[in-house]
């Protein structure tokens, strides 16, 4: 099977976009749409991190055993761009966004849509990427009514 076929059909997957932030003294962040729920009984969330991001690097070296998600709303698609390296925004949302510290020292965004704070619970190394599974910690609703931001076939949207 070819990659590119392997890709373009996952690409039709339509999926929401996170930035996964990550403490640390900055604090990292990742953009991130293969986050999943896992289990409701205990409540268990997933992300996969590619080998080659920095963000593996950082949950890997086990300096770091929390995370936090952020649902991303339709006008922060500058943010998921920022922390996808596209390298057309310039500003940090770090400096620039109200962020609040979690007590797991993760932060959120506060005009994300929601947020999942975890602490780390599994790793599991498949092929190119981590499977990191986190416990939820704490989850909470911080704009339920504003569009959400999409990815499909390669493109940003928004519903
Ligand atoms: C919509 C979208 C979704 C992405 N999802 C993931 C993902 O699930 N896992 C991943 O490792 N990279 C994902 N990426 C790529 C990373 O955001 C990108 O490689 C980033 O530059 C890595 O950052 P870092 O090396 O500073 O940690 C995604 C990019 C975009 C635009």
């Amino acid at each position: 099977m070819d990659i590119k076929d392997f890709r373009g059909v996952m690409g039709n997957f339509i999926t929401g976009v996170t930035v996964v932030t990550i403490p640390g003294d900055p604090p990292h962040g990742i953009t991130v749409n293969s986050f999943t729920s896992v289990s409701l009984e205990p409540a268990l969330i997933s992300i996969c991190l590619d080998h080659s991001s920095e963000a593996d690097e950082k949950l890997k070296e086990g300096i770091n055993d929390s995370y936090c998600v952020n649902i991303l709303a339709a006008d922060q698609r500058w943010i998921g761009e920022y922390f996808a390296n596209m390298g057309e925004v310039e500003e940090n949302p770090f400096e620039g966004e109200n962020t609040k510290v979690l007590p797991t020292g993760s932060l959120y965004f506060e005009d994300s849509i929601a947020y999942i704070d975890c602490s780390l619970y599994d790793s599991i190394e498949e092929g190119d990427h981590t499977v990191y599974i986190g416990k939820v910690r704490d989850a909470g609703l911080l704009r339920p009514e504003s569009e959400v931001l999409t990815y499909f076939r390669g493109k940003w949207g928004s519903i």
